[in-house]
């Protein structure tokens, strides 16, 4: 059978998020998946990200990463999506890519995919469940496979979010643990889109 493809398109303005795809990355490859990273358009004015030192930091370090394109939804068998968590939502830039789906949406081509979602806020109660919860409004609209983590690994008890990995940015970078909980999220959603896959070609 053909290697499942996996996407793993995110947002990120300082690093966090960033971190956290390239976990999810290593997880979906390790699953046996061909692997796409790549990151939504900024779309912030440059005076509003240079007022940021770290968020132009960021930018200018993964310049090299490919950004999004409807190809990458096209071609995936499973997309994980990773957002920071804003007013306890999806940030607007990954919210402009999935809206300019409308069209492969209509013809069918996002459509009976795996999805899964991961996020970081800044404080432990500052909405990351909200955030994955609402991705998955949209995941509903595709008629996706929605794919979480639940308590299916024993990292899952100690990483504690079963709706996505999460990651509380105030207290610093993603930790191993929370790196693993996005390596495993990756894996669980490949190994289910594997099955998907090979019942389909049966
Ligand atoms: C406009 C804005 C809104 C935010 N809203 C929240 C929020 O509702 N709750 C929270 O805990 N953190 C909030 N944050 C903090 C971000 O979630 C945090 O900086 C982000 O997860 C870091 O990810 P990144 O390093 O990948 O950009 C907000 C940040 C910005 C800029």
């Amino acid at each position: 059978m053909e290697p499942v493809n996996a996407a793993i398109i995110y947002y990120s303005a300082t690093g966090t998020l960033h971190a956290l795809a390239r976990a999810a990355a290593e997880g979906a490859e390790k699953a046996g998946a061909h692997v796409r990273l790549r990151r939504v358009a900024e779309t912030a004015p440059p005076e509003v990200i240079n007022s940021r030192p770290a968020w132009a930091e960021h930018l200018r370090d993964t310049a090299d990463v490919p950004q999004a394109d409807l190809d990458d939804l096209a071609w995936a068998d499973v997309v994980l999506f990773g957002t920071p968590t804003r007013f306890g939502n999806p940030a607007s830039q990954l919210r402009a890519f999935m809206e300019s789906t409308s069209a492969l949406w209509f013809n069918g081509g996002l459509a009976d995919k795996v999805y899964s979602a991961f996020t970081a806020s800044n404080t432990p109660h500052g909405g990351q469940e909200s955030t994955i919860l609402a991705l998955g409004n949209t995941f509903y609209h595709w008629g996706g496979i929605i794919v979480p983590p639940g308590y299916t690994d024993p990292v899952q008890f100690t990483s504690g979010n079963p709706y996505g990995t999460s990651h509380v940015a105030g207290g610093g970078p993603p930790d191993d643990v929370t790196l693993e909980a996005a390596r495993h999220q990756a894996r669980r959603a490949v190994n289910t889109a594997a099955a998907l896959k090979a019942g389909r070609a049966a």
